[in-house]
């Protein structure tokens, strides 16, 4: 069965069971601003499972475009699609589970209308219950009603079968339904602990999700029953089309096989992963600039551009040439243009633009890298992606400590991530490497300041954008030309002298004690998180209340330069500048 007939055939099966098919909707999400893509087929359907109503009724289904970049470093491997397809059938406050199992099931085994799988090849799991719900007995009930065995149901916990799209919303218990990929274990009685063996050595294949949800989440906790009891299911397009192809990966599947076959007759020297990374990352950033995503260094643009360096990476590895990977992205467009709205050109072209840009930042971070081998700025600052400074690394027979490049990498995710999620929560409007290098910066303005004008002064206000920083501080006349000139080089110095900056919990007390610089007005908690940057002598330059985030090293920053310095109100300066 091609991928076409199956998501044709799980559209009609649900819209002859009463559901309403929706088109999917842009990567981009319309109106919800927690989520940068979307990555679920439920996503856009968020105000409607909270209780709003759908103008075209209770039962829904579609096949939605996702894309997920959590884990770019594991593309490559058989399961892990930085894009793909989810199909999925939606109750609101309809049908729930009776019906939700039922038809799960039947379109899994049907052999007419839907995908002929032999139930003896099923195995499904369920909720076992904590402090918010219940064990799923219900589930079992059904499921063991349809004739699967009670060997072949097992009970996990919240970590394997809750399901929530973040950390507020709606949410609930959900029953996952799996595939015995060589049909090892048919008919036998396998152990929970075996069971769950299996699935991470990709025997049994997760292929459906069942989410029951009739829970509300606000902060990362459950808080209480939402109005209606909703089902909420995906089955991703690729993973389905693996299992009814019996290929290992969608790789080898018609999804993208042809691709492939592509990418490796215009090789010069072939790789597998390689070839596996820039399919899988050109098929996304191809249907990210459908929908309207350009490269740059903010939120979403930026995800874009990572996602074609790293492709670009690729093909420069394989040898590549550009009228071949422009052949690939044809081919890609083809694929799916009768489904989804692309313009090829467009795509080519933006994806060119980008390439050639990255090729001067290559040349600068070659340069970098000659200098000294450090994989976090090669990454943070030119873009680098890690598979590139290892090959480099190894070509010059220089080790590289990836475990603490990782350590390194995953602390700056976490911040740009908690900052994109949650906006204005520290005061940065945009969390992204230009807005972070700026934050420090601004600190070591402040610092500079008080050492070169005045030890009195003190920050009044603070704004920075991608941009620039903006700084008020209080003092009663304009700063000299020669005072700014020597507060500039202050802060290059610093920058220069690759000061690690470091940050701290500690009680508020012991941080004034400290004399850490505190914002005027500000009201702050009993434990606070302050900031610290110590010269070579150990002496501090810098140290504030702030929740961050900031660079780790001074060195990151790049060159310092003020624009410009005025009056704000009576009694505040205001300072803008800039990182060149
Ligand atoms: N939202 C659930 C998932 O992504 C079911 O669609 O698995």
């Amino acid at each position: 069965m091609t991928s076409s007939e199956i998501r044709k055939r799980f559209l009609d099966f649900f819209a002859k069971r009463g559901h309403a098919i929706l088109p999917s909707a842009s990567l981009v999400p319309e109106n919800d601003p927690s989520v940068l893509f979307n990555t679920a087929g439920m996503q856009p359907l968020v105000p409607y499972l909270m209780g709003q109503k759908h103008p075209l009724g209770a039962r829904l289904a579609s096949c939605q475009k996702c894309v997920r970049t959590g884990d770019l470093e594991d593309i490559g491997d058989n399961r892990h699609f930085s894009f793909f397809e989810m199909l999925g059938n939606w109750s609101l406050g309809d049908y729930f589970k009776q019906e939700a199992i039922s038809w799960s099931y039947e379109f899994l085994t049907s052999k007419e209308e839907g995908l002929g799988l032999d139930p003896a090849r099923l195995a499904v799991t369920l909720f076992e219950g904590d402090e918010n719900a219940p064990f799923d007995q219900e589930s079992k009930d059904i499921w063991m009603s349809l004739g699967i065995p009670e060997h072949r149901i097992f009970a996990l916990p919240a970590e394997d079968n809750w399901w929530s799209p973040g950390d507020n919303g709606p949410c609930g218990p959900c029953s996952e339904m799996f595939y015995d990929m060589n049909g090892d274990f048919l008919g036998q009685e396998i152990s929970k602990e075996s069971f769950v063996e299996q699935v991470k050595k990709e025997t049994f294949i997760e292929i459906w999700n069942d989410v029951f949800m009739e829970y509300e989440k606000k902060d990362g906790k459950v808080i209480g029953k939402l109005s209606q009891k909703n089902v909420d299911t995906g089955a991703g397009l690729e993973r389905i089309t693996a299992v009814m192809q019996g290929k290992n990966t969608a790789y080898d599947t018609d999804i993208l096989s042809g691709v492939m076959e592509m990418v490796k007759s215009g090789s010069v020297n072939y790789g597998e992963r390689s070839a596996r990374i820039i399919t899988d990352h050109l098929r996304t950033a191809t249907f990210m600039i459908a929908d309207g995503v350009f490269p740059s260094n903010k939120d979403r643009g930026y995800v874009l551009r990572r996602i074609i360096r790293r492709a670009a990476f690729r093909v420069g590895q394989l040898g590549l040439s550009q009228e071949s990977y422009t052949q690939v992205i044809s081919a890609i467009t083809e694929k799916y243009e009768s489904i989804y709205n692309i313009e090829k050109n467009k795509i080519s072209e933006i994806f060119n633009q980008e390439v050639t840009k990255f090729t001067k930042t290559l040349d600068a971070g070659l340069k970098e890298f000659e200098k000294g081998v450090d994989p976090f700025l090669l990454a943070t600052t030119y873009g680098f992606p890690i598979e590139l400074t290892e090959e480099l690394a190894k070509e010059k027979g220089i080790a590289i400590d990836r475990a603490d490049f990782d350590v390194k990498m995953k602390a700056h995710q976490d911040l740009s991530r908690s900052g994109s999620e949650q906006k204005f929560k520290g005061g940065l409007a945009n969390t992204n490497e230009a807005t972070v290098k700026l934050h420090t910066a601004h600190h070591l303005l402040l610092a500079a300041l008080q050492e070169v004008v005045d030890k009195n002064i003190h920050q009044r206000g603070s704004n920075i954008t991608e941009e620039r920083l903006r700084m008020d501080f209080s003092f009663d006349r304009k700063v000299t030309p020669e005072e700014l000139q020597k507060v500039e080089t202050l802060v290059n110095s610093w920058i220069e002298a690759k000061l690690p900056v470091v940050r701290r919990e500690m009680p508020r007390e012991e941080a004034e004690k400290l004399g850490a610089e505190m914002e005027f007005g500000a009201k702050y908690p009993d434990i606070v998180s302050v900031y610290t940057i110590q010269n070579t002598n150990d002496e501090y330059v810098s140290k504030e209340f702030c929740g961050g985030p900031h660079v780790t090293n001074t060195s990151e920053i790049g060159k310092f330069k003020i624009q410009k310095e005025e009056a704000s109100s009576a009694g505040v300066r205001r300072i803008k500048a800039v990182i060149e």
